[in-house]
């Protein structure tokens, strides 16, 4: 382009409206935000809440950057009420939170529930009522990572009576707040809890044993089927989804043999271990094959899947970057770009630990994870067509970048704003491709507690200063109510 063609045309007089050819979504889209239990409410030992195993892992040295814990977090226990009038004024339509088992059941053990704990109630019954006065629909999730510590010193999710007791724990939210809910997630990213959890060992409980990242991957499954019966039994208008953190994966070589078969088998232990069985009541063939040097699948008991298959109301997707593999020879230095292991322990059990994750070329956010909207599309169309007619919900999608706070007060995130922006082109393209997609939660309304990064990175679009408490929203938070504002992306 030419200079002459660049110069801007003044209009004679100031059209009445200004012109917005931008994107806009259907009517009805639902705009949200998400955060989790353990990331931002704190008073971990208030109103009779008994540890997690998150408690336990941070307090383990090393486990967690610089030993953060999540005590105080965004304090939101005490300041609820104050970052519910924040979402109002962003003009927010839906809030994703969880809910914390340990302050429900403190007394949980493997063999019985207990007690159910009125004062932890109270503030999901406190924080549902501001929300829904404030015009927001509260989604709630049911497991986001806080096992009662009580059930990991049985067994955790090896054992199939935590599967037994989440469902009771789920009948009883149901009954409790059933009403007032729009939604009820049971599981936050399973993909996580069992082979981050148990397999690489970088997250809570920080368990390195393969066989028992696939017990746990099957007795979550069983207890996504377990809660959501017990969820219908007592709220049986409440709709339920889980929300799975698909990838989308591709060989770094596509005409190589080997590289397409470690995408396969990818695919399969984060994709397919879960979606087969919630929605065709079967574990994958290849996942279980691949597998069979590890174990032999035997917690599988009759019943499982068919108690695992469980009709869904909506499926939630959390999507932040693409995945990209290659087959790895298991000799020299193993490439981990995916920043979900470490050359020691790879989360990736059975053959599928031959594979590795060649380091991607920027952009890269704050994590270190390559930035590819494209991947939300495509896993949004493979969605709607492996489950046709199930309402689909991006339930997370964000990203940490190195914020800084400028002398006026502000935080100009357009790295954010940009991030988020090409996120939400990639839903609309797949909502005009066919893909049933009713809502996006942006992750996350504050910064929080990033699991084994503590608190070194920043995923909100409302800065926290850790010392005063204070909120501020940056950039990111005002063009958000701009996008919900106008349902849609400016042109
Ligand atoms: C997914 C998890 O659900 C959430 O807890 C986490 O903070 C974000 N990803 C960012 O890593």
């Amino acid at each position: 382009m030419t200079a002459v063609e660049a110069r801007p045309v003044v209009p004679v007089a100031p059209a009445a409206e200004p012109a917005d050819d931008g994107l806009r979504f259907p009517p009805g889209f639902v705009w949200g935000a998400a955060t989790a239990a353990y990331q931002i409410e704190g008073a971990h030992d208030e109103d009779g809440r008994t540890p997690s195993v998150w408690d336990t892992f941070s307090r383990t040295p090393g486990k967690v950057f610089e030993g953060h814990t999540g005590d105080v977090a965004d304090d939101h226990y005490h300041r609820y009420v104050e970052d519910v009038a924040l979402m109002r004024r962003l003009g927010l339509g839906s809030y994703r939170f969880s809910i914390a088992w340990p302050r429900i059941t403190p007394q949980v053990t493997p063999d019985a529930l207990g007690p159910v704990n009125a004062a932890g109630l109270a503030f999901y019954d406190r924080l549902v009522d501001e929300l829904l006065a404030a015009g927001i629909t509260p989604a709630a999730t049911l497991y986001h990572w806080d096992l009662p510590q009580a059930l990991e010193d049985g067994g955790g999710w090896t054992d199939r009576r935590t599967a037994e007791r989440f469902g009771e724990y789920a009948g009883v939210v149901a009954q409790h707040l059933g009403d007032r809910l729009s939604t009820v997630i049971t599981l936050n990213e399973p993909w996580c809890s069992a082979y981050l959890g148990y397999g690489s060992g970088v997250h809570a409980p920080g368990r390195t044993e393969p066989a028992s990242a696939l017990a746990a991957v099957h007795h979550l499954n069983l207890a996504h089927g377990l809660g959501t019966l017990a969820v219908r039994e007592h709220a049986p208008d409440l709709p339920v989804a889980i929300t799975l953190n698909l990838a989308w994966v591709r060989p770094e070589d596509p005409s190589s043999a080997a590289d397409v078969d470690a995408a396969r088998r990818v695919d399969g232990l984060q994709n397919r271990v879960f979606l087969d069985p919630v929605l065709h009541g079967r574990y994958p063939a290849d996942v279980l094959e691949d597998t069979a040097g590890v174990t032999d699948w035997s917690f599988v008991h009759d019943g499982d899947l068919a108690t695992v298959h469980q009709p869904l109301d909506a499926l939630g997707l959390n999507y932040y970057s693409p995945t990209v593999v290659r087959a790895w020879d298991g000799v020299g230095e193993r490439a981990e770009a995916d920043g979900h292991g470490s050359s020691a322990h790879s989360p990736w059990v059975g053959s599928a630990d031959r594979l590795e994750f060649p380091e991607q070329p920027g952009p890269l956010t704050a994590m270190g994870w390559p930035v590819d909207a494209d991947g939300l599309r495509e896993l949004l169309l493979r969605l709607h067509e492996e489950a046709p007619g199930i309402p689909l919900h991006v339930t997370e999608n964000g990203a940490a970048y190195p914020d800084v706070m400028t002398a006026d007060g502000a935080v100009h995130d357009d790295d954010r704003i940009g991030y988020v922006d090409g996120h939400l082109r990639a839903v609309h393209r797949a909502i005009e491709d066919g893909a049933d997609v009713r809502g996006y939660y942006l992750w996350s309304l504050l910064d929080n507690f990033e699991w084994g990064y503590g608190f070194s990175k920043r995923f909100g679009i409302v800065h926290v200063d850790y010392e005063t408490q204070e909120r501020t929203p940056k950039d990111s938070a005002h063009w958000y109510a701009g996008v919900i504002g106008r349902n849609g992306l400016p042109g």
